[in-house]
């Protein structure tokens, strides 16, 4: 039975690993403890600390983007990324609706309506066709220079396109229809830190992009995300917003804007130093284990997520594609049941949720074949 096989396999990939086996967990096993060591001792565990300065450098040099600046978390890093966009109160922000809800409640702390496009069959996030399309239909340009919403009369103030499981969209021909359209461009990057889209690191294209190095992700400060942008203006916009606004002043304390509690506490960032230097090693390990996954699929006749033409993605999370909603419900069942490993299915789409049910969408064609076929299966770096 092929369910009895796919885990029999899993289980032998990562050997002595606790049951069931999880879908990424974190490694310690370089510089943790040391770093959070000398944090601890030097009492800067907080809001400033040279840990901060210093993982902003590490992620900035590792993506090629001009700057990085740290939050608190991801979340917090896409709400930040938008309102430098512009967005603002009423605006219309398109998406995709194959993502995780943090892309769209990011949107909706902006006081912004989400519109959720549909995704390609090969990347699984947005299609820059859908993007062309629902412009092209429903939207027009105007004098202002601006694109609206034609039945709406919103204003379009920007797209996120999100890369999922660290597989890159076609981010260049998003960036393109974007840029026709002027709307600014916000990439969710939280699952892609290792991910090259012909050879520029994702997160890097748009006006802004995103980092997330929640505990699940391929490296880990806890909690923590990073801003990415190659705006000078900008990234000195975002250190001074996501760390309240506060004037820089010998004595004074003073703010001069409404300003955020986002910055990243030093001792999140040593935990990120550490990380940082086992990057390399963690997405050499990752992509042994998708070339052994995706031998193993391929003998089976099922269709395993690959890296999409000229990309080099860090498989954060892998992912199969089942025949149908029935044998993906029997495979989910199967191993439920059997608790050796952990699976899931792709996230609800965001047009299902309740609090987003009313927000316009196109036809999303792919994108509920995918949420009917989709299946994640353990993606942690083995040692
Ligand atoms: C696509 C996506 N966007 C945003 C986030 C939010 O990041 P965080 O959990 O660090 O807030 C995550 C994951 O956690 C994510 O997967």
């Amino acid at each position: 039975m092929i369910f009895k096989e796919i885990v029999e396999f899993i289980e032998d990939l990562f050997g002595e690993c606790e049951k069931p086996i999880p879908l990424h967990s974190p490694i310690f096993c370089g510089n943790e403890k040391k770093y959070i060591n000398e944090c601890i001792d030097s009492t800067f565990v907080s809001s400033t600390g040279e840990f901060v300065d210093r993982f902003e450098e590490m992620v900035a040099s590792f993506t090629g983007a001009g700057y990085a600046v740290s939050t608190v978390n991801g979340t917090a890093a896409l709400h930040m990324a938008l309102m430098l966009a512009g967005v603002k109160s009423g605006d219309n922000v398109l998406t995709q609706a194959v993502t995780f809800v943090a892309t769209t409640n990011a949107i909706t702390y902006c006081g912004a309506h989400p519109v959720f496009l549909d995704s390609d069959r090969d990347t699984l996030g947005l299609s820059p066709e859908a993007l062309e399309a629902f412009l092209a239909e429903y939207c027009e340009k105007r004098d202002d220079g601006f694109t609206y919403d034609r039945e709406m009369g919103r204003r379009i103030t920007a797209c996120v396109a999100m890369h999922v499981f660290g597989h890159p969209v076609r981010i260049e021909e998003i960036k393109s229809v974007c840029e026709r359209y002027n709307i600014a461009l916000v990439e969710d990057a939280a699952e892609s830190l290792g991910s090259f889209f012909k050879g520029r690191h994702t997160g890097t294209f748009g006006n802004l992009g995103i980092l997330s190095f929640n505990g699940n992700k391929t490296i880990t400060t806890g909690g923590g995300g990073m801003l990415l942008t190659n705006d000078a203006e900008l990234a000195k916009k975002a250190k001074h917003l996501t760390t309240t606004a506060k004037v820089s002043h010998p004595w004074e304390l003073s703010h001069d804007s409404i300003g955020y509690n986002y910055r990243l506490p030093n001792i999140n960032a040593a935990l990120g130093c550490a990380q940082m230097e086992m990057l390399p090693l963690f997405l050499e390990k990752k992509r042994e284990l998708s070339i052994r996954y995706k031998k193993f699929f391929e003998s089976l006749g099922v269709p395993f997520v690959s890296e999409p033409v000229e990309c080099r993605s860090n498989y954060w999370l892998n992912a199969i594609i089942l025949d149908g909603v029935r044998e993906r419900n029997e495979f989910l069942e199967y191993v439920n049941n059997n608790g050796v490993i952990v699976t899931r299915p792709l996230w609800t789409l965001m047009n299902k949720l309740p609090m987003y049910a009313g927000c316009k969408t196109d036809g999303l064609e792919n994108a509920r074949w995918l949420e009917e076929r989709i299946v994640n299966i353990p993606s942690g770096v083995i040692m």
